[in-house]
């Protein structure tokens, strides 16, 4: 296929920044092009983010921060070339992985498939983005030198047929001259690889680079090799560690790669912000991502070099064909901005907007509504004693009240769905109020529907009797994330009218207030003392703030900001213990205040294994790569133990980035329902290594024990419900030296639970 390949380009190696530009203020696009550019880098590749573009069915938007012919553009000036990847589907830890909630409006669509409504929506949308850049492709004398089909879809199922059509409106819509190609993990690649796509491979720092490229050196000998992701970092996700990844993996295998003529594009050089409601959410599970999206990229979110910017530059000094590096240009100085407080607040329950009424319960998607929170409001029965309340799904983060009086919350990223409520009279007011996070981004889950996504009962337990109360006629308030849903909810009141509850919270509503800059430049405002919500600065969305943190101070470009006095606007639904806010010249990323253990064992716990007989014992071979073992004949159960006797390097840790069971026919269970009972010990101090890791759909994370702990080690998995069971896949780090692989092994499945 090289006569696709335009010819200057046959034997040049790429060395690309991969940044986002909805994610960047715009007026700040042509300063971090040249950062990337001063870094030695010779082309950008962007993702187009499909919901940001088509925010309603047939509104397109391609101005401001969505000018995506701008930016190419932009490029082309700056002698970058650009690589598009247009999806329809991103991941990128965007919302639904760029694709428009409203799809979720018809509700057995099927997303990602030869579904004939995705498809016709899909066509709509890539003619608009070939209406605004197919003229700039390389055939036509433009900077875009290729366009991606598609994204990771061997992570997503196998389907050759949905991604041929992909490509055939790419190949309609940019010609035939344009090089398409494909990218995915090399564990998977080959599931949906078409013969007349590039071949383009996805993995992390740190990673064995010639095993990563081992299968398609096999497959394809002279295909140009290409790593279409380097991840310099990762992602944040709320309740979680701040991420970040040693400067010295990620030199070691950009030097690899270019030494051995592999181009590379780096996920991410310059992450930028997730700006109002945009972040997305991870899965298996719930994990829903903070608004930074810095990544421990070489250019920080804000703009600014990093101690890994610069060790790049040089790295990247050694390929540059005795061509000097571009200067870097003039950083932006962040200010300080000196406490303030804020003036006034709507209360959220004495504002609430009309409601609709309905006999049953619905999803936001339903009621036409895309983002925000939802309050469901309904009357109760009499409750003679305390009664177990279930909502069968809170998507994503619910509060009960009863009769206005708060009961507790239901958080969907630990699985809660039910809560005991007080005994009441008969037609006390019951109060489910939902905010929505971001719609998950990757894997089977991305089709996430908001708000209440089944029903709602009260299970009263009367001397032995059990009665299930299936709650009907709901009254629903939608409150939309819009700017303007908050300036008009109704009235506001000075903040002194209102004292703090028993918990030290001022009430749930909007909150608004000014502080004055002199001369606008970046700051970072701080909400370490705000509950959880949106924030809004001038009119502009800003994005998540949550307690919990890791991330505790949103990211204000200046450019945004105004001299003099300036409007600032928070919705917290849980209320604030202060409202006031400051501006740092130091984003805090990092303070994270956990409310529910990150590890999976419990105080003084330990699996007890003396009594039980393993199915199978046996031995993983030394290398990366995935790993198979079968048993001699199926066995039933739902707790599956692997306990790791040793390791292969004969140090301490073991470690397993992924594993799936398969069930009696060889196929891989979902893994959806998983939940990690136990791991003897799991490193969680600084980094996100906990048990879940080797269920979460990424290969370059991964579950460890604790350096220092000895042998035997254990995790313990509830798989969700009974099955027969027949083999074990396992996959290792990716690193070369392999680090924490596991020699002996034993594996032990039951029926009921495991002792401790
Ligand atoms: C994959 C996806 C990207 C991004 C990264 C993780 O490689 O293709 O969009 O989600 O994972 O940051």
């Amino acid at each position: 296929h090289y006569p696709r390949i335009p010819k200057p380009y046959w034997d040049q190696t790429c060395a690309l920044p991969i940044f986002h530009y909805p994610r960047i203020p715009k007026p700040y696009w042509d300063q971090r092009i040249n950062m990337c550019k001063a870094l030695g880098m010779n082309a950008v590749c962007l993702y187009v983010f499909w919901n940001s573009h088509e925010p309603k069915p047939d509104q397109f938007d391609f101005t401001g921060q969505n000018d995506l012919r701008e930016f190419v553009k932009l490029c082309e000036q700056n002698d970058m070339k650009v690589i598009l990847r247009p999806g329809p589907y991103v991941c990128a830890e965007w919302e639904m992985g760029g694709l428009p909630w409203w799809l979720l409006k018809k509700k057995d669509i099927r997303l990602r498939e030869s579904d004939p409504y995705f498809l016709e929506r899909v066509d709509k949308f890539q003619k608009a983005i070939a209406n605004q850049v197919s003229d700039l492709t390389i055939a036509n004398g433009g900077p875009i030198i290729m366009v991606q089909v598609e994204n990771e879809y061997g992570s997503y199922g196998i389907d050759k047929q949905y991604v041929s059509e992909i490509r055939d409106m790419l190949r309609k819509n940019f010609g035939n001259e344009v090089t398409l190609f494909q990218c995915d993990w090399s564990s998977n690649f080959l599931n949906n690889g078409l013969n007349d796509l590039i071949w383009t491979m996805n993995f992390g720092t740190g990673a064995n680079i010639d095993q990563q490229f081992a299968k398609l050196k096999e497959v394809r000998p002279n295909s140009p090799l290409m790593c279409s992701e380097f991840w310099s970092g990762w992602f944040d996700k709320w309740g979680a560690n701040h991420e970040t990844r040693p400067a010295a993996d990620m030199i070691a295998g950009i030097d690899e790669m270019l030494s051995k003529g592999i181009s590379f594009s780096l996920y991410m050089t310059h992450g930028g912000t997730n700006w109002g409601h945009w972040a997305g959410a991870n899965s298996p599970g719930f994990a829903p991502d903070v608004t930074s999206y810095d990544y421990d990229a070489p250019i920080s979110e804000s703009g600014q070099t990093t101690p890994k910017y610069w060790e790049l530059r040089k790295t990247l000094a050694k390929y540059m064909d005795g061509k000097k590096q571009t200067d870097v240009p003039s950083l932006i100085k962040p200010i300080a901005i000196p406490s303030f407080t804020f003036t006034e607040v709507a209360p959220l329950f004495s504002n609430l907007p009309e409601p609709k009424s309905d006999a049953e319960i619905r999803t936001m998607e339903e009621y036409d509504q895309g983002f925000g929170s939802i309050l469901y409001r309904t009357t109760l029965p009499e409750l003679k004693q305390p009664a177990l309340l279930t909502v069968n799904d809170p998507h994503d983060y619910a509060q009960v009240f009863v009769d206005g009086k708060f009961i507790g919350k239901l958080d969907r990223r630990n699985g809660e769905k039910a809560l005991t409520i007080p005994a009441c009279k008969k037609g006390a007011t019951l109060d489910i109020l939902i905010e929505a996070m971001g719609r998950i981004n990757f894997g089977r889950a991305i089709k996430d529907f908001k708000g209440i996504t089944g029903n709602v009962t009260v299970t009263v337990d009367n001397e032995g009797h059990r009665f299930v109360c299936d709650l009907k006629n709901w009254k629903v308030y939608n409150i939309e994330d819009t700017y303007d849903t908050y300036t008009s909810i109704g009235e506001f009141y000075p903040i002194e009218t209102f004292t703090p509850d028993e918990n030290g919270r001022l009430p749930r509503g909007v909150y608004r207030g000014t502080f004055n800059v002199k001369k606008p430049s970046d700051t970072f405002l701080n909400f370490e003392t705000w509950g959880k919500g949106l924030v809004y600065v001038n009119g502009h969305p800003m994005g998540r703030i949550w307690e919990i943190g890791p991330q505790q101070t949103l990211y204000m470009p200046g450019c945004w900001l105004k001299k003099g006095e300036n409007e600032i606007l928070v919705f917290d639904i849980i209320g604030p213990k202060e409202a006031k806010s400051e501006g740092l010249r130091e984003p805090l990323l990092d303070q994270l205040l956990v409310q529910k253990p990150l590890t999976h064992r419990e105080e003084g716990q330990n699996l007890v294994l003396s009594s039980e007989t393993p199915v199978y014992t046996g031995s993983f071979a030394p290398g990366n790569g995935w790993q198979e073992v079968k048993f001699d004949k199926p066995v039933t159960g739902r707790y599956i133990c692997l306990e790791a006797l040793n390791s292969i390097n004969g140090k301490d840790v073991a470690a397993i980035a992924e594993m799936y069971v398969l069930d009696d026919k060889g196929e891989r269970l979902s893994r959806e329902p998983w939940i990690v009972n136990y791991a003897d010990s799991e490193d969680v101090a600084r980094m996100n290594r906990s048990g879940d890791k080797t269920f979460d759909l990424q290969e370059s994370t991964y579950w460890s024990t604790v350096p220092g702990i000895p042998f035997p080690h254990a995790i313990v998995i509830d798989l969700g419900a009974t099955h027969s069971i027949e083999g074990f896949q396992y996959l290792p780090r990716m690193e070369s030296d392999v680090p924490g692989a596991i020699k002996d092994f034993k594996i032990y499945v039951k029926n009921t639970p495991f002792k401790y």
